[in-house]
């Protein structure tokens, strides 16, 4: 039997300009988590991070295991995932992993960046780094996606009003965060009229560069049982996940076809793994640095049929403008805003899709909470640019209710 493994604590720093090394705003977020979870460092038995773009270190989890004062100790496990954005699931499936080998019975996965913190330039010579011997203009990661909406354009008749959709409808439910960057709704006009980025991308539709760490603390759930007294119906299990990857940029357009994709082969291992379909999930936490990002998640993780990915945000946005809300029974989707509106520490932000899953599957999610409160999440992260997928099923674990059963998560 697989041993069941709990996210028992989530902290997260706010976003904005922190002026402080990424380091920091690691310490900070693994305090709030520890605090959340009614633990303190000495309970912590491994460690996963990812990098960092603005403060890189060699074995960066290893850093800041040091630099947090966790080693040396002996009992104690270190690893630094790089999968770039989708670096925090595959974070959290490592941790699983690594308490299911019984390396750990507590590990916590940390990332933090400080992105705003970095001047323009510099932050743009960086991400332009990352896809070095690639032929895209600079700004290389923007103009990556947009090279792959365009594909999807011609390839299933996407439109270009209905990329643009998407950051509306996102910048809608971040108004509803304490947190998020995004304070106000945008308009269509808002997002069409910012200055054009790439042939079909414009500034409101790029991740939102800021700084900030967020913690998650997982465990093993006798463990935690043994040592720890916080009610377990608020520490989701962590069921299945599943992983793809595809190259490190993206081809010349008229060679882009499927193969480049990664995020549909990482839904249906994550999806098997678990012995769910899509019926089965209540909440979608779907990274989506660009609106194409989101528009492919929708359709990998059978969110709507291939190719309709447009359609369904532009009928999302339709009843939106008619309401004035966006009508989370067929949106059930990034409530916090995702990267565009909440806010996107180069790889921190599919960290957020996790704390985000663990608010609504806890019932924590104040005015974005989703009624009824959903049983199961799926949690997605995609790396570079469309170079590694990460996707992670989430349940809600409480047994005690009786209504459901997590099949991939007994011990
Ligand atoms: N919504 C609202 N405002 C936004 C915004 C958004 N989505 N994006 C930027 N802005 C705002 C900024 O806050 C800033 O406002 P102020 O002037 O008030 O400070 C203003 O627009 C200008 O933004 P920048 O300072 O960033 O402008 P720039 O000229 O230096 O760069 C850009 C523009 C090239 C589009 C840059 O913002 C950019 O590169 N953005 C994308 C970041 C990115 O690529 N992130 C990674 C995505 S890929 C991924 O996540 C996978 C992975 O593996 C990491």
């Amino acid at each position: 039997m697989l041993k069941r493994v709990r996210i028992v604590g989530v902290g997260m720093t706010g976003l904005g300009r922190h002026g402080l090394p990424a380091v920091e705003l690691s310490r900070q977020a693994v305090d709030l988590a520890l605090l959340d979870a009614g633990m303190s460092m000495v309970d912590l038995q491994g460690l996963v991070a990812v990098p960092s773009i603005s403060q890189p270190h060699f074995m960066q989890a290893h850093y800041i295991g040091t630099k947090l004062g966790l080693l040396p100790r002996r009992k104690f496990v270190v690893r630094t995932i790089d999968t770039g954005g989708a670096g925090p699931i595959s974070a959290l499936s490592t941790a699983a992993q690594i308490i299911r080998q019984e390396w750990a019975d507590v590990v916590v996965v940390v990332a933090s960046d400080a992105v705003l913190s970095l001047n323009s330039a510099e932050f743009a010579r960086r991400a332009d780094s990352s896809v070095e011997g690639s032929d895209l203009p600079s700004p290389c990661i923007p103009n990556g996606y947009d090279r792959v909406a365009e594909w999807h354009m011609k390839a299933y008749g996407l439109r270009r009003e209905q990329l643009a959709m998407v950051p509306v409808i996102e910048s809608h439910l971040a108004a509803k965060h304490p947190l998020a960057m995004c304070k106000q709704p945008l308009t269509l006009d808002d997002v069409l009229s910012s200055r054009r980025v790439g042939n079909v991308t414009n500034l409101l539709e790029c991740a939102r560069r800021t700084d900030g760490g967020c913690a998650l603390i997982v465990a093993s759930e006798r463990h935690f049982k043994r040592h720890f007294t916080k009610a377990l119906n608020l520490c989701p299990v962590i069921v299945s996940s599943g992983e793809a990857s595809g190259p490190i940029y993206p081809p010349a357009a008229d060679r882009i076809t499927e193969e480049l994709f990664s995020c549909e082969r990482a839904t249906e291992i994550a999806y098997q793994a678990a012995q769910v379909g899509r019926d089965d999930i209540d909440f979608f936490a779907l990274y989506d640095c660009f609106p194409i990002c989101l528009i492919r998640a929708l359709e990998a993780t059978r969110v709507c049929p291939v190719g309709g990915g447009g359609e369904l945000v532009e009928s999302v946005y339709r009843d939106l403008m008619r309401t004035g809300r966006v009508d989370t029974k067929r949106w059930p989707i990034n409530t916090h805003g995702g990267l565009q509106c909440f806010g996107a520490p180069w790889e921190v932000p599919a960290m957020y899709n996790v704390v985000e899953a663990v608010a609504q599957l806890t019932g924590r999610a104040a005015a974005r909470q989703l009624t009824p409160k959903p049983r199961r999440a799926l949690v997605y992260g995609n790396g570079g640019i469309f170079s590694a997928s990460s996707v992670a099923i989430l349940g809600d674990g409480d047994y005690s209710a009786g209504t459901h059963h997590d099949i991939a998560a007994e011990e």
